[in-house]
């Protein structure tokens, strides 16, 4: 383990003091160090990266492999955040077995601190099973976007009384299977206040009001990174869409009309190197007009008719001559 990294006890003993856990998703080092240094408790690589990162519509196509990748740079660069490996839609939904060498491939090949993944129900038996081989995991229940079909798109969940006692039996479920926190998703404020007070682990909440534990966004959506219609849930904390768009046609502009790059970004050289290097460079131009020449006049004529070009070669000949 990193020093200095925050451990679960100190997770557990925050919720103990009422200290609210901030967490966000990461998927780069830019990413990941900027969140250490705003003093981001938890970085979750979530597969949300399908959707804001690799330009898919949902979570569900993310891989393994992809996973690995975005959590390797995530854990590399930063130190004191817990780094959260989501793992993706199929990666533990075959067995046990299958879920626990998938956690352990997010521990031992990306640095994962922790895993992450949905549901309850089939998901105790892999919990249980992951936090056996000795690796902390956290629950996700209320919107749980891999089962998107299931649950008939990205909708609020728990929003009758029967479908609420069924996110709170499913946390506490997950909890008594081991899991050190749980992800409340798109569930009413009430039921998400309900479900913290009954676990003795935190709540982390997405769009689950303001009485869990802490809470996580996806990083493209505080920043206004994302646009267009964003959940409910969702505050833009700035708009860098906006302003990454508006340097970005700045510099198209500049360089179409030559304006960048200016002389502060260019190198220069010292005046009597620059001379002996214009009469050096005379000369050779010199040299490589001949040989240009000269080989052409020499090619022989291919079968065809035809004749090899010369240029690319003349080149390769006055650099030989040099
Ligand atoms: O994948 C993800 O980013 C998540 C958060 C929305 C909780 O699961």
């Amino acid at each position: 383990m990193k020093p200095g990294k925050l451990t679960l006890p100190e997770l557990a003993a925050m919720k103990t003091r009422g200290e609210k856990i901030v967490m966000v998703t990461a998927y780069d080092a830019p990413g990941a160090r900027l969140a250490e240094e705003a003093g981001i408790d938890i970085l979750l690589v979530g597969d949300t990266a399908g959707m804001v990162v690799l330009g898919h519509e949902g979570t569900v196509p993310v891989t393994m492999d992809e996973m690995l990748f975005l959590t390797r740079t995530v854990a590399r660069t930063t130190q004191r955040p817990l780094v959260v490996g989501d793992m993706p839609f199929g990666s533990y939904h075959v067995s046990d077995e299958d879920a626990v060498r998938n956690a352990i491939r997010f521990v031992k090949e990306a640095d994962a601190d922790v895993v992450k993944l949905e549901g309850a129900g089939p998901s105790l038996s892999r919990v249980g099973a992951i936090v056996s081989a000795g690796i902390g995991v956290m629950g996700h229940v209320g919107l749980t976007p891999q089962s998107e079909t299931i649950l008939g798109g990205f909708k609020t969940q728990g929003r009758t009384a029967s479908k609420a006692q069924q996110v709170l039996a499913d946390a506490l479920a997950l909890e008594a299977a081991g899991c050190f926190a749980v992800v409340l998703e798109a569930v009413p404020a009430a039921v998400a206040a309900r479900v913290t007070e009954a676990l003795t682990v935190p709540t982390i909440g997405i769009g689950a009001g303001s009485e869990c534990d802490g809470q996580v966004l996806v990083y493209h959506d505080l920043l206004g990174l994302t646009e267009g219609r964003a959940p409910r849930f969702v505050k833009r904390y700035a708009n860098l869409a906006g302003e990454i768009r508006a340097a970005l046609t700045t510099y198209a502009d500049e360089v179409r009309s030559g304006v960048y790059p200016a002389e502060e970004h260019s190198y220069s050289m010292p005046e009597e190197e620059l001379e002996v290097f214009s009469g050096a460079s005379d000369a050779a131009g010199q040299r490589f007009d001949r040989s240009v020449q000269t080989d052409d006049q020499a090619k022989p004529a291919r079968p065809d008719g035809g004749t090899a070009s010369g240029a690319s070669e003349g080149i390769q000949h006055a650099h030989h001559d040099g």
